[in-house]
């Protein structure tokens, strides 16, 4: 495996579900462990990029080497990630929440009627704001999560996010994925595509590093 420097480049990676408040005690999640981003963080911290990890709500030590920024709601995750704008490369690999209450209530809901309705509310697209701001990184690099037609939304979110790679998990590969130490990801440019693993996510981490580095070279 190469491990080319990323010495004097600047990385942002968010990791991680994010979870959007109901109430004190109760929200709303998702499966994303984090191992998928923590390991692209330590990759590049271990070649020598300055990296910065927006980390959601996970069980995760802290990888040596690098700055960790802790938050909670896709918002917060939003807040931290533009914050750290300049970047060369933002990789976006949180599994952010789509839609959030729209109103957190400041007292635990008590149990009443037969049935409870939440109003929710869209949350911000934060891969797809990074890809178009004043200050955007070189390379803005989503994931994505389908069950199915994953090519089919894979391309569609490099073009409707204006990003410039997408790495898609592979689905229906055994071992791999949510809270999984093995993945198996196609990842998507404009002109290409590439199917990485099954491997361990530290492997596909350093492997992602090497597409990004050989398609934009310093
Ligand atoms: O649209 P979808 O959620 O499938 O896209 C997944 C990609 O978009 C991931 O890279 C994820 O981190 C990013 N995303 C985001 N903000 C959101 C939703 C998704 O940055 N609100």
């Amino acid at each position: 495996m190469s491990a080319a420097s990323l010495g004097g480049r600047r990385i942002v990676v968010s990791a991680g579900p994010t979870y959007e408040d109901i109430d004190p005690v109760r929200f709303i999640g998702n499966r994303s462990s984090g191992k998928m981003g923590f390991a692209i963080a330590e990759a590049a911290a271990r070649r020598g990029a300055q990296v910065v990890l927006v980390a959601g709500p996970v069980s995760l030590p802290t990888p040596a080497g690098l700055e960790r920024v802790d938050v909670r709601s896709a918002r917060q995750m939003r807040e931290a990630v533009i914050a750290q704008l300049p970047a060369d490369v933002y990789i976006g690999a949180a599994a952010v929440a789509d839609y959030a209450p729209a109103e957190i209530a400041p007292g635990k809901i008590k149990k009443k009627d037969e049935q409870l309705t939440l109003a929710l509310v869209r949350t911000p697209d934060i891969l797809a704001e990074v890809a178009v701001h004043a200050r955007r990184p070189t390379v803005v690099v989503g994931f994505a999560a389908e069950t199915h037609d994953v090519e089919f939304y894979a391309r569609g979110k490099l073009e409707k996010k204006k990003v410039d790679m997408i790495a898609a998990n592979r689905v229906g590969v055994s071992g791999s994925g949510f809270e999984s130490d093995d993945n198996a990801l196609t990842v998507y440019w404009r002109d290409g595509a590439l199917a990485l693993g099954p491997a361990p996510k530290t492997e596909l981490a350093d492997q992602l590093l090497d597409l990004i580095l050989a398609r934009w070279p310093a």
